[in-house]
């Protein structure tokens, strides 16, 4: 296996890798996805199964990917071959497929994103129900989409080029505090406004126990888990084989977790509030991907001054939050050529961005394209994730156990971990994504 020349990098500090994998994990999939899943999927019904997913499958899941990724110390297009033999190639495969796939139609997300954010400092919001949705119209369609999308992959691509302490651990360290200070800022304002406790009530209250079985709430909730948590998919392999010997992957893999779950909550409590006291239930039962760019700028933009104000502090902030995704994502293939090829940082940004931005083009044409990609992208991380489960659990578990010996784990989390990622952890992974399949079978049928 071709193994590269130079020395890898590793992280400046334990804050550092911290802030890049819950910067990866925080994401438009929080600021909307958390909110209207949970809309979707029946409030607190689905807010139950989310957190149910996130304890019992994917925080083992996250451990796992941890550990191949510092045992490994390569990508992760090759640390499953390096780890497991060529067996695993095809987990490999997925771990390059997926977040090219990702990452094309996410940078013409944060085009959309981009673009309101510069329509609400110039006074372009929507005040009315009837203006937005050709608000909507306006910003996804046409070549303009195209600027915000290259803009969006350019500097992410810029930004790896700079590696993990200069350009990834660096932008991570200073944008993440300014986007929790966002975060709180918008919380705390929301629940002044009028109807914020009906919003509240919707989000999380509302309790419809059959909702608990129903299929497409299962897939929204493992898919909305592992997509939030950048699990599944390679990332948190990749971004461990940066990390020293010493740290202790279950506590960060907690810290991270938690983090990323509580600022899904946070952004419910900013877009629910917004959504009943400005009227805009009814469009959001309609849900789409489109649906953040017009309920939000339109309650916003009906409310004056400071409704202008916090929508470019929403929308600041969703830029914030997806840059910082950006970067996780572009680092899989950049990280996989330099390995494999042995090729300099810079210009595996480049081919990358290149690569990418040709993946992009059906995406920023047509919004059912990317909509039904983003569907099943999503249903690929739950698939990656059992493979994870059954490689660690059961192909490497001396590999795990070593790794946690290394983390100054205890008997019991060790014990835990292990019995979780061979026995609960794959069952539970292949039911999620066997009800998914179906579901997702279903919804192209229909
Ligand atoms: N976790 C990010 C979000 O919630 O928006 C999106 C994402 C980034 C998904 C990186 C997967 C990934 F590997």
């Amino acid at each position: 296996m071709e193994q590269n020349s130079i020395k890898r990098e590793e992280w400046n500090s334990k804050l550092g890798f911290i802030l890049a994998s819950v910067g990866s994990a925080v994401g438009l999939g929080n600021l909307w996805g958390f909110a209207y899943s949970s809309s979707e999927g029946g409030g607190a019904a689905f807010v139950i199964l989310y957190i149910f997913v996130v304890l019992i499958v994917c925080f083992p899941i996250f451990v796992a990917e941890f550990a191949l990724g510092r045992t490994t110390k390569v990508s992760a297009f090759l640390a499953p071959i390096k780890a497991a033999g060529n067996n695993w190639a095809p987990l490999g495969w997925l771990f390059i497929i997926a977040p090219i796939a990702i990452a094309s139609y996410y940078a013409v997300v944060m085009s959309w994103t981009g673009e309101v954010f510069i329509m609400s400092i110039f006074d372009n919001l929507p005040k009315n129900a009837k203006e937005s949705a050709n608000f909507f119209k306006y910003i996804s369609e046409g070549n303009h989409v195209f600027i915000g999308q290259i803009f969006s992959l350019g500097l992410g691509s810029y930004i790896v080029s700079g590696g993990i302490k200069k350009g990834i651990e660096k932008l991570n360290l200073i944008c993440m505090p300014i986007l929790f200070a966002i975060l709180f800022i918008l919380v705390i304002w929301a629940a002044f406004l009028g109807k914020a406790g009906e919003g509240y009530n919707n989000l999380f209250l509302n309790f419809d126990i059959k909702q608990l079985t129903n299929p497409t709430n299962i897939r929204l909730a493992f898919s909305q888990a592992f997509f939030s948590l950048s699990l599944g998919i390679g990332i948190m392999v990749t971004y461990a084989s940066y990390l020293d010997k010493k740290s202790n992957l279950p506590k960060q893999a907690v810290q991270i977790s938690l983090l990323d779950t509580i600022v899904g909550l946070m952004a419910g409590l900013i877009t629910f509030p917004i959504i009943y006291t400005f009227n805009m239930s009814s469009s959001i039962k309609e849900s789409t991907i489109g649906t953040l760019f017009t309920t939000i700028p339109t309650g916003l933009g009906e409310y004056g001054s400071l409704g202008r104000l916090m929508a470019v502090l929403f929308f600041g902030l969703a830029y914030l939050a997806a840059i910082t995704s950006m970067v996780s994502l572009l680092e899989i293939p950049v990280s996989t050529l330099i390995d494999k090829f042995d090729i300099k940082r810079k210009y595996a940004s480049i081919y990358s961005f290149i690569l990418i931005f040709i993946i992009g083009i059906p995406s920023v044409r047509n919004i059912s394209f990317l909509d039904n990609l983003d569907a099943m992208a999503k249903t690929l991380l739950i698939g990656g994730g059992f493979l994870v489960a059954f490689l660690m659990g059961w192909v490497l578990p001396r590999s795990l156990e070593t790794e946690l010996e290394n983390s100054g784990s205890s008997l019991k989390t060790k014990y835990y971990l292990k019995f979780m990622l061979r026995y609960i952890t794959p069952v539970l992974v292949a039911w999620g994504f066997i009800i998914s399949l179906y579901d997702l079978v279903n919804k192209f049928s229909s």
